[in-house]
């Protein structure tokens, strides 16, 4: 997502999302009354973004691009796309075998890489794509019918991890950031060490932040991961910590018996990411292309989403028998790939000016390009990879 405005005052709603944001409420009260009136945080966010009808990213709601909530890459420009499907030539030169997109959004990037790896002249047997949300694997469905009948062919739907494992290339852009994450507060401090920030709701019927002693596998999990970090962290601290991550890339590792799996999303080092100078922690909530951080706020109608411990990432992946394979900003990634040949290749002035606007979007530090990494995690393969020749940020892990 690019850097939204952030705001305190988001646009009024209209009749119809106040009836969504009603629905999702009564939802949220049912299930709470069943879970003895707490919720913890992953709970909540499960129910907000995913619940089947009601979540934000399985209701019908327009989220990408200028008429949704925020920008993805892939949706900002094709150049995105074009740039990915260089590093996904290489790669499917040496192992043959399929494309797995996890969490294909709109279809944007599917289109993109698509299109591309035709022109490359490096087409995957097939291009599956593993979406949760069914509303929105409608949209790619329908996206995807743009294409022409020798690439749309190629196309399948996973209603599950596939079965076979594959050879190939494995894509996740913005999907980890978007998996539900608990929140913690540390107390340094008092009696109970960790607590857990979850949801419960008021006498007025209003939903508010509830603090409760972690359980057992939070408090460990989180034990974890700040127990060897370099800087104490100040009491009161408050972070977020995404607990299905291992499970997830033991399945991408189960899935993949020879190829590379590239992860892009926002975020950082462990070290970096757990530091007394994000004391809040990082969930940001996206509304209409506003950025505010009150995840109770129109629930069902925003999206919710925080930084990605890429140290985890690499921990999961090594316990589940995949290497790191490179760790590189976004803005190296792209030139790494070939952004300036993709550049060059402009056919008029009016579509080079377009194309450096959107390259500066993609590459810049204060918009997508640094806060943006690309993690690539491999399994039988030993070629240097073309996106990771520019850095190599594996030591900052
Ligand atoms: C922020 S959107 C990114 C969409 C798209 N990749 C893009 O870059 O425009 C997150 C996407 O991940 C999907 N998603 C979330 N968790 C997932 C999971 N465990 N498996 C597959 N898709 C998932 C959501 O439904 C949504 O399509």
């Amino acid at each position: 997502m690019t850097n939204p405005r952030a705001l305190s005052t988001l646009p009024n709603l209209n009749d119809a999302e106040r009836a969504h944001g009603e629905r999702v409420a009564a939802r949220l009260r049912e299930r709470l009354a069943l879970a003895g009136g707490w919720l913890g945080f992953a709970d909540f966010m499960q129910l907000a973004l995913y619940e089947p009808g009601l979540g934000y990213y399985s209701a019908g709601s327009e989220k990408f691009g200028a008429a949704g909530d925020f920008v993805t890459a892939p949706e900002m420009s094709p150049l995105f796309g074009r740039c990915l499907a260089r590093q996904c030539a290489q790669v499917l030169q040496h192992t043959g075998g399929d494309l797995l997109e996890f969490g294909a959004g709109s279809g944007a990037l599917a289109m993109t890489l698509l299109t591309e790896l035709s022109q490359l002249g490096v087409l995957p047997s097939s291009y599956r794509i593993l979406e949760v949300s069914a509303d929105l694997q409608q949209r790619q469905r329908a996206r995807l019918a743009e294409l022409p009948d020798v690439l749309r062919a190629r196309v399948e739907w996973l209603d599950r991890w596939p079965a076979q494992p594959m050879h190939g290339v494995i894509i996740a852009n913005e999907v980890l950031d978007a998996m539900p994450v608990e929140r913690f507060v540390l107390r340094t401090d008092a009696g109970h060490r960790l607590e857990s920030l979850g949801v419960a709701v008021a006498a007025s019927g209003q939903l508010i932040d509830s603090l409760r002693p972690a359980p057992p596998l939070l408090a460990a999990a989180v034990e974890r991961a700040v127990g060897s970090l370099p800087q104490a962290l100040p009491a009161g601290y408050q972070g977020e910590i995404c607990l299905p991550l291992p499970a997830w890339l033991a399945g991408v590792a189960a899935c993949l018996e020879q190829g590379v799996a590239l992860l892009i999303d926002y975020g950082l080092p462990r070290a970096h990411l757990y530091h007394p100078d994000r004391a809040s922690g990082t969930l940001q909530c996206h509304f209409r292309h506003r950025a505010h951080s009150d995840p109770l706020r129109h629930v069902g109608l925003q999206d919710i989403t925080a930084w990605v411990d890429f140290t985890a990432v690499a921990e999961a992946a090594d316990s589940a028998g995949l290497e790191p394979l490179g760790f590189v900003t976004q803005a190296a990634f792209l030139i790494g790939c070939g952004m300036e040949n993709v550049l060059a290749a402009a056919t008029s002035e009016r579509e080079r000016l377009a194309q450096a606007g959107e390259a500066r979007r993609l590459m810049m530090p204060g918009e997508m390009g640094e806060a943006f990494k690309v993690m690539a995690l491999g399994r039988g393969y030993e070629h240097a990879l073309r996106g990771f020749a520019w850095q190599d940020l594996r030591g900052s892990l």
